[in-house]
């Protein structure tokens, strides 16, 4: 038996260095090795033998069988790096080309890139960016922005307060995610004197839910503080972002709203882009606007005094200084300019809808 191992062994050495292809190689490899192979069935026969030459004629098939694999895979490394040379040489891989099949690279989100075209514009206007936090101090959501106890948006059916007792007694605050942008006016007041021109992008929270409110959504505010800063300077400014964003045509207007934190206080609607004065070009009443020809875009007005009394130790005397500031929703001016009826579609990330964009 084992002349027989040694010799399978000696044969199966002189086929593979006479081998040729890394297809041979495989062949061999099933020959000697595989399940029917003659080897195979001599390492079963092995039990049947008489003890004393169990041992010797295992250990023979064993060393046989590893001296069979390595050198197997030793020529196969070798016939593969020629193949490989070979096929690279005869110009039948083009190694330039991308993987296939190409993986799509995505895009952007709709509301990432609605943000930075605002924040494009803005910052063409001499603006810079500025963040804050969206876990934010009662103190800079509500109580520098002037809003009276009692007011809705301090209820709880309004706001989402976060871990209301132990933190709050803390930090010796009510702690909120942010129901708007409007608390980095008074943080960036606190961290930079006037002049000051800031866009604020970032999510905020509410307790809303339908086709157009989300509890989660993103607004942009504007703040401008400087002396002399008055309302016709908000007009030329949002005129400006709107044109910038709806197209060169739209016309603004404002109308007198109330927010506790700009008097006056207005809401700022831009022309309809669909329609001439509500009216379509089918004589139909427009749906985009609702037959009106405005639609409502956000809130603005000039900074209330109260609010710089918050920091007037930082250069804002509501005597000598004025600003405006203003707030949008960004979701609301993405769904406008691109007719998407559901709020919610734009955070269910169907690439048929995301996908569209950028
Ligand atoms: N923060 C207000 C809102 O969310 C909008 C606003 C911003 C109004 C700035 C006036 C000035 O409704």
């Amino acid at each position: 038996m084992l002349d027989e191992i040694q010799k399978i062994g000696s044969e199966a050495e002189q086929k593979i260095s006479a081998a040729k292809t890394t297809a041979e190689i495989e062949e061999i490899r099933v020959e000697y090795l595989g399940r029917r192979s003659q080897l195979t069935s001599l390492l079963r026969g092995i039990a049947e033998l008489p003890d004393a030459e169990k041992a010797a004629a295992g250990k023979a098939a064993n060393q046989v069988r590893a001296e069979i694999e390595s050198l197997l895979s030793e020529r196969e490394t070798a016939l593969a790096d020629g193949e490989m040379a070979e096929s690279i040489a005869g110009g039948g891989i083009d190694i330039s080309l991308p993987g296939a099949p190409a993986l799509p690279i995505g895009n952007l989100n709709l509301i990432t890139l609605t943000r930075r075209r605002i924040e494009d514009l803005m910052v063409g206007l001499g603006y810079r960016v500025a963040e804050g936090p969206e876990i934010e101090l009662d103190f800079y959501n509500f109580t520098a922005l002037n809003h009276p106890e009692g007011h809705p948006a301090r209820m709880v059916q309004d706001t989402f307060y976060v871990a209301p007792g132990s933190l709050a007694r803390a930090l010796d605050d009510e702690v909120l995610l942010r129901t708007h942008t409007s608390p980095v006016q008074v943080r960036a007041m606190e961290s930079q004197s006037p002049p000051l021109f800031i866009v604020v992008p970032g999510k905020v929270y509410r307790r809303d839910s339908d086709a157009t409110h989300s509890p989660m959504f993103h607004q942009v505010e504007g703040l401008a503080v400087a002396e002399g800063i008055t309302l016709a300077d908000l007009k030329g400014t949002l005129l400006e972002l709107l044109r910038g964003l709806f197209g060169p045509d739209r016309e603004i207007r404002m109308r007198p709203h109330f927010f506790p934190f700009t008097e006056p206080s207005v809401e700022f609607d831009v022309s309809c882009f669909a329609c001439s004065e509500g009216v379509t070009e089918e004589s139909q009443r427009c749906g985009l606007c609702k037959g009106i020809g405005w639609i409502e875009v956000g809130g603005a007005g000039m900074v209330d005094p109260e609010v710089f009394g918050f920091v007037e130790s930082n250069g804002y005397d509501p005597e000598r200084i004025q600003g405006f500031a203003f707030g949008m929703g960004i979701e609301r001016i993405a769904m406008l300019k691109h007719g998407i009826g559901d709020l919610r579609r734009i955070f269910e990330g169907d690439v048929r809808l995301i996908g569209q964009f950028g």
